[in-house]
C-alpha cells in the first residue's frame, strides 16, 4: 500500500466509524420502536458513512470538488433505494410479527396454536416453540378434565358406598332394639362394615396426603422378600376362602431403599386385587427380581385379560371394572372403592418408580419398578 492509500483508508475508517458510532447510539434510542426504526437506521448508517467517508477524503484533498459532487449525487440515489429496500423489509418484518401477535392472542383465547411457516429462522423458532407450549399445554387440559371428572366420581362413589353400609348398620341396629333378628350375626355384619368403612375412609386420606404431595416417606433399605412373604401372609386367609394359590419367588438378597409401610400397602393392594379377580381354583403369582439399577415386582393373576380400554383406566381414582359395582349379598363387605390402584401409583410414584399393567395369560401381570 501506498502512503496515499493509507492516508485514504484511515481518512475514511475514522469518518464513518465516527457515523457508525452515532448510528448505534440512535439504535439504541429507538429500541423500544418498530422494528421499521432499526432497518431504517442500519441504511441510513450505511449510506451517511459512505457519504462521510468521501467527504473526509475530498476535505483532505483526495478528491476534485466535482469528482466530489458527482460521488455525493451517486451516494444520495444509492441512499434513496436503500431506504426503500430497509421500509420494505422493515413493513415486512413488522407485518410478520403482528401476525404471528395476533396468532399469539388467539392461542392466549382458545388455546390452539397453529404454527404457520413466515419470517425468518428467529420467528420460525419462536412458533416452534409456541405450537410445543401449545400442545403441552392441551396435554395437561386434558389430564386436568381428567383428574376432575375422576375426583367427581369419588365423591359420588364414596358418599354412595357410605351410604349403603350406613343404612344397613342402622337397620340392623334398630333391628336389635326392638329385640329382632340374630344378635351374634348382626354383630359380625356390622364389624365387618365398620371395618370396610375404616379402610375406606384410611384409603381416601392416604390419597388425599398423595394428591396433596404430602406423603412423607420414612425412606429405608427394605427386603422386598420380607415385604413379599408378609403380604402373603397377610392374603392367605382371603386366597383360601376364595380358593386361589398364592405362589411365586422373590430373588434371595433383594433390597430396596422405600418406605417399609407404604412398599407393604402397594404389595397387599396388589396382592388383593388380583386374588379378587382370579377365579377359584386359579393361581396368582408375586415374583420379584432385579433389573438395571432397580428392582421389578410382578403380579400375575388369573383375571382372564383387560381390555384396552380397562387397562388406560385401572390406576385412575374411583374407578372400578364394570362387574365391581354391582354388589352381591356376599360380596358387599369386600367391595372395594376403586382407591387402591391410585394408592398403588401414588405410593410408587413418590419412591420415582413405575408401575404398569399388562396382559398375560391367563390373566393381568402388574409391574412395579423401583429404584434401588
Ligand atoms: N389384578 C386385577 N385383575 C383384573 N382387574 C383388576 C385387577 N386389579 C384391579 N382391577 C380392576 O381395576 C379396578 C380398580 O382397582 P382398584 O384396586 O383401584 O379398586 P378396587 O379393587 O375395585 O377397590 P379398592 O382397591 O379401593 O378396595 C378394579 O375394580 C378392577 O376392575
Ligand atoms: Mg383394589
Amino acid at each position: 500500500m501506498t502512503s496515499d492509500q493509507v492516508a485514504i483508508v484511515a481518512i475514511a475508517a475514522a469518518w464513518s466509524a465516527g457515523v457508525g458510532l452515532l448510528g448505534l447510539v440512535v439504535a439504541w434510542l429507538t429500541r423500544r420502536r418498530s422494528l421499521r426504526w432499526q432497518t431504517a437506521t442500519v441504511a441510513v448508517t450505511a449510506v451517511v458513512a459512505v457519504a462521510a467517508g468521501v467527504v473526509g477524503t475530498a476535505r483532505a484533498m483526495f478528491l476534485s470538488d466535482h469528482d466530489l459532487e458527482v460521488v455525493l449525487w451517486v451516494v444520495v440515489v444509492a441512499g434513496v433505494v436503500a431506504i426503500a429496500v430497509s421500509g420494505v423489509v422493515g413493513a415486512v418484518l413488522a407485518r410478520w410479527s403482528r401476525s404471528m401477535r395476533g396468532d399469539v392472542r388467539r392461542f392466549g383465547d382458545s388455546g390452539e396454536y397453529v404454527p404457520a411457516a413466515r419470517g425468518p429462522a428467529e420467528l420460525q423458532e419462536i412458533s416452534d416453540e409456541l405450537a410445543q407450549t401449545a400442545k403441552r399445554l392441551q396435554e395437561s387440559r386434558a389430564r386436568e378434565t381428567r383428574l376432575e371428572e375422576s375426583r367427581r366420581e369419588l365423591v359420588s362413589w364414596v358418599s354412595h358406598d357410605l351410604r349403603s353400609p350406613l343404612a344397613a348398620l342402622r337397620a340392623m341396629t334398630e333391628a336389635l332394639e326392638d329385640g329382632l333378628g340374630d344378635p351374634e350375626r348382626y354383630h359380625r355384619r356390622i364389624r365387618a362394615e365398620v371395618d370396610r368403612m375404616v379402610r375406606m375412609v384410611d384409603d381416601l386420606f392416604e390419597l388425599s396426603r398423595i394428591h396433596a404431595g404430602v406423603l412423607s416417606l420414612n425412606l429405608e433399605p427394605v427386603s422386598l422378600g420380607d415385604v413379599v412373604s408378609e403380604a402373603i401372609a397377610g392374603a392367605d386367609p382371603v386366597a383360601l376362602a376364595g380358593g386361589v394359590r398364592l405362589g411365586g419367588r422373590v430373588d434371595a438378597g433383594l433390597f430396596v431403599t422405600a418406605d417399609p409401610g407404604e412398599l407393604s400397602r402397594v404389595v397387599a393392594n396388589l396382592l388383593l386385587n388380583a386374588i379378587r379377580h382370579t377365579p377359584s381354583d386359579g393361581t396368582v403369582e408375586v415374583s420379584g427380581r432385579a433389573v438395571g439399577d432397580g428392582i421389578e415386582l410382578a403380579v400375575v393373576d388369573g383375571c382372564g385379560g383387560l381390555s384396552n380400554e380397562d387397562m388406560a383406566r385401572v390406576f385412575d381414582v374411583a374407578w372400578q371394572g364394570t362387574s365391581a359395582r354391582t354388589p352381591t349379598p356376599d360380596s358387599a363387605v369386600d367391595r372395594g372403592a376403586g382407591l387402591g390402584l391410585a394408592i398403588v401409583k401414588g405410593i410408587v410414584e413418590a419412591h420415582r418408580g413405575r408401575v404398569t399393567v399388562a396382559n398375560e395369560a391367563p390373566g393381568c401381570k402388574f409391574v412395579v419398578t423401583l429404584p434401588i
